[in-house]
């Protein structure tokens, strides 16, 4: 793959992309991430997404490696080299290098990583069929609402789902409550067509898939809650659908393999993809 990737100023070949083994992105997972979509070329709700990493810098103290403006002209400058009209901008900022030491160092300079994944995102196969998904213990840290790349637990729940032959899973509170998906907002439709999903706070990342979806199910006048769900709960639901940067809305058809509906992506799950992809497209 001839990707060019950003590091640090420099736009490289991915192969010569480097950062040093004393990143504390590396030792210490002290960094944040934001994954933006792309549809023909152009970057969907990015102003959303800087807002997202600007606050998880400032609930973690990291300075700011670069303005709003200047990450969008890179964020830009590669899906126009790359290539890519349709798929995902990564873009990464960590504490930076510094000599091992659990205390923040107090000068070191942040370090920014970009790069683009091109995928199919509006005719995802998954978006037809709807997906699979079992529930799994959350075993992640208090502050769900950063979004900091230590992701091992996400990566661990996802690595269960695979193992339990499903494609994804939903973790659980010690409560028997759903938080959300491993890299997704989850929801459910009750029996009588109301969606329901776990209310913004430390427990959950804020999705900005799931800002817009909300604002749009509001708009749609679909009635929703934002209150806590159990596994049963989910298990009773007429559908159920998830949310995130990378897949729009995806509609759920088993849980736990108990099948929801008639195990096709629902009404709604699909009202809501297809009504978020004219909104999205509006952007573009
Ligand atoms: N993940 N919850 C978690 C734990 C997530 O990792 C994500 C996104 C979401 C959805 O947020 P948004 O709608 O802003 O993408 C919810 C990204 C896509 C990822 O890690 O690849």
């Amino acid at each position: 793959m001839n990707r060019i990737v950003y590091v640090n100023g420099e736009y490289l070949p991915e192969e010569n992309a480097k950062i040093s083994v004393f990143d504390r992105g590396f030792l210490f997972a002290d960094g944040v991430y934001e994954v933006a979509a792309i549809l023909q070329g152009q970057l969907i709700d990015n102003e959303q997404h800087m807002n997202r990493l600007r606050r998880s810098l400032k609930e973690l103290n990291m300075p700011s490696p670069a303005d709003d403006a200047t990450i969008e002209a890179i964020q830009k400058e590669l899906i126009r080299i790359n290539h890519v009209d349709e798929g995902v901008v990564y873009l990464q900022v960590t504490r930076g290098a510094a000599d091992r030491d659990f205390a923040f160092p107090e000068n070191s300079a942040p370090s920014l990583v970009l790069f683009t994944q091109a995928k199919d995102i509006i005719n995802l196969p998954a978006a037809r069929t709807g997906i699979t998904i079992v529930t799994t213990e959350d075993i992640r840290w208090g502050r769900r609402d950063i979004k900091t790349v230590a992701l091992l637990a996400a990566s661990m729940a996802k690595m269960f789902a695979i193992r339990s032959g499903a494609d994804d899973a939903w973790l659980v509170d010690r409560n028997g409550y759903i938080t959300e998906g491993c890299s997704s907002n989850a929801y459910i439709v009750t029996q009588d067509g109301t969606i329901i999903t776990r209310q913004l706070s430390n427990e959950i990342l804020h999705g900005i898939t799931r800002n817009a979806v909300l604002q749009l199910a509001d708009k749609e006048g679909l009635r929703f809650v934002e209150q806590p769900f159990t596994v049963e709960d989910a298990c009773q639901a007429q559908e159920a659908f998830v949310t995130a940067a990378g897949i729009f809305v995806l509609p759920v058809i088993t849980i736990n393999n108990k099948v929801l509906g008639n195990g096709t992506p629902g009404p709604i799950s699909t009202r809501l993809r297809s009504i978020y992809i004219d909104m999205a497209l509006k952007q573009v």
